[in-house]
């Protein structure tokens, strides 16, 4: 099984020092929204979130879209052999239903993860597809942890580490869970508290890859691993 976190991802509604702003007041008023339940979004909010603490890792929620939509609804996926969840800014953890079907347009992305944020799930009822789970990120991987599992960190400046190494860390069984985290953020590192949870760290490269580049990557090398096709095909 592999268990994927994005890690300290770039997903927050619009913070009470810019709610105020008429620019942010306007865009709410054209979405109908309050500001408060507006997704942070460099591409809208850029020019006033230059006023934020670390505005620069923060508004970029089509990180986590493109991620989400490497991964999910993939073979390995399908095959009940893949969990994912995301682990935001202030600490909070949304568990995804691998069953979730994203929307194909950015757009109504963006409105669904405002309902989650705003509401703590998605939908407000029924199945969830999307919730907000009690439980911090040590608690999360504590909770996937098993005595033989493998946990990962990919990050810059890690043990160098090519695709056929990185099929050589994973377990030829599907039984043995994987943990796997991807910061899903667009620059700056990743906090150490962060680091520390993660027993191995590896470089994919000798460049930094996009966070949905490394998702595919890892999420491929572990479906050859644990022989994804050769099931499907039997
Ligand atoms: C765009 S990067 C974030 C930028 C940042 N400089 C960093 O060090 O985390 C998104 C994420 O992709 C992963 N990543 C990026 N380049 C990587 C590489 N060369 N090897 C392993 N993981 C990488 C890391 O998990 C990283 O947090």
């Amino acid at each position: 099984m592999l268990h994927l976190i994005l890690l300290e991802s770039a997903l927050e509604l619009v913070p009470s020092e810019l709610t105020k702003l008429k620019r942010i007041q306007q865009h709410a008023s054209r979405r109908k929204k309050k500001p408060t339940e507006l997704l942070l979004d460099q591409s809208q909010h850029g020019e006033a979130m230059v006023r934020l603490q670390d505005n620069l890792r923060r508004g970029r929620p089509d990180i986590v879209y493109l991620s989400l939509l490497s991964v999910l609804e993939t073979p390995l996926c399908k095959s009940g052999l893949l969990t994912v969840h995301l682990h935001v800014r202030d600490g909070r953890i949304i568990e995804v239903n691998p069953e979730v079907r994203l929307p194909r347009n950015y757009d109504r992305f963006v409105g669904l993860m405002e309902q989650l944020l705003v509401e703590g799930r998605v939908p407000p009822s029924g199945d969830s597809l999307l919730h907000i789970i009690d439980m911090n990120l040590g608690q999360l991987i504590n909770s996937l942890t098993a005595e033989d599992s493998v946990s990962l960190l990919a990050i810059e400046g890690g043990t160098r580490t090519t695709i056929v190494d990185l099929e050589g860390l994973f377990p030829d069984d599907s039984l043995t869970p994987v943990i796997i985290g991807v910061g899903a953020f667009p620059y700056g590192n990743l906090n150490a508290d962060t680091k520390l949870l993660f027993a191995n760290h590896v470089e994919l490269d000798s460049e930094v890859m996009m966070a949905w580049h490394v998702c595919s990557e890892v999420l491929w090398a572990y479906s050859a691993s644990v022989n994804v096709a050769k099931e499907r095909f039997a």
